[in-house]
């Protein structure tokens, strides 16, 4: 059985463990299975570079021209099974223990995750990630009041996205922020805070709720339109 597809990838599927206590693990059915160091998955490069350094990934895993890349210690990463992981970068460095778990059945079609510092990310169930989505989970450099010299942009917690949100193209996530489930983040939205309320559209620089009380689903509206057509016809009354 092929676990990872797409022959065309570029990305030469290495796993590249330097380092000591690093894991590379697939779970099937359940069942955990650690990859040796050098072993090859199509679609997915791993290269790490540290200590205690744990990746899990459940299967099947459908990934195409993706990366991982871990330059310190102490990582966690959890990939649910998946149809679709494409072009996805996962950097973590300038740091150490961060964590990245995505949960299972979420499609993401293109996406650069960077996790600096001790910064993390959650992404839930069934979501729907769009193409060029950029999460950073940290600033990366420091801001400082000059008055007091307090540092004013600390990571304080992971971005968290909850299940069931569909990230249309061009969004970025900024630190500590969070949307919750069954909601659409529009195409181009900066999230950067928390929004909490679910079921709503975010849009716009910086992110806001435009509307509320929605429900979304995978199937273009065309096509829902006619399914619900198809449906009310049949429970037409007879004469
Ligand atoms: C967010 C989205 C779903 C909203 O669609 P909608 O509910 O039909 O919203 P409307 O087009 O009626 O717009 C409602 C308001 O929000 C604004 N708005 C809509 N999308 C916006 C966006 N991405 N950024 C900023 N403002 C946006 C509109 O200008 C409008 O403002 P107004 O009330 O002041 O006129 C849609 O605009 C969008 O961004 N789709 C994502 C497309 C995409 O990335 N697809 C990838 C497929 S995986």
């Amino acid at each position: 059985m092929r676990w990872f597809s797409k022959k065309s990838d570029k990305i030469s599927g290495v796993v590249q463990l330097r380092g000591s206590n690093n894991r590379v693990i697939i779970i099937e059915c359940g069942i955990e299975r650690p990859l040796h160091r050098n072993a090859n998955i199509p679609g997915l490069d791993i290269i790490v570079v540290g200590n205690n350094n744990t990746i899990k990934i459940e299967m099947p895993f459908n990934s195409h021209n993706s990366s991982i890349f871990i330059m310190n210690d102490g990582v966690n990463i959890e990939l649910g099974r998946t149809s679709a992981f494409s072009n996805v970068k996962i950097v973590c460095r300038n740091g150490h223990r961060q964590v990245c778990k995505i949960g299972c059945d979420t499609t993401i079609n293109g996406a650069i995750i960077e996790l600096p510092e001790s910064s993390g990310l959650i992404i839930g169930e069934g979501c729907l990630l769009s193409d060029n989505i950029k999460i950073w989970g940290s600033d990366g450099h420091s801001i400082i009041d000059a008055d007091t010299m307090e540092i004013i942009n600390p990571v304080m917690e992971p971005i968290v996205v909850g299940n069931h949100v569909w990230v249309g193209e061009s969004v970025i996530f900024t630190k500590n922020a969070s949307v919750a489930q069954d909601s659409v983040v529009g195409a181009g939205t900066v999230c950067c805070k928390k929004y909490t309320e679910p079921n709503v559209i975010i849009a716009g620089n910086p992110g806001r709720i435009i509307r509320k009380n929605i429900l979304w689903n995978r199937y273009n509206p065309t096509k829902l339109i006619s399914d619900i057509e198809k449906i009310s016809a049949k429970w037409e009354p007879r004469k």
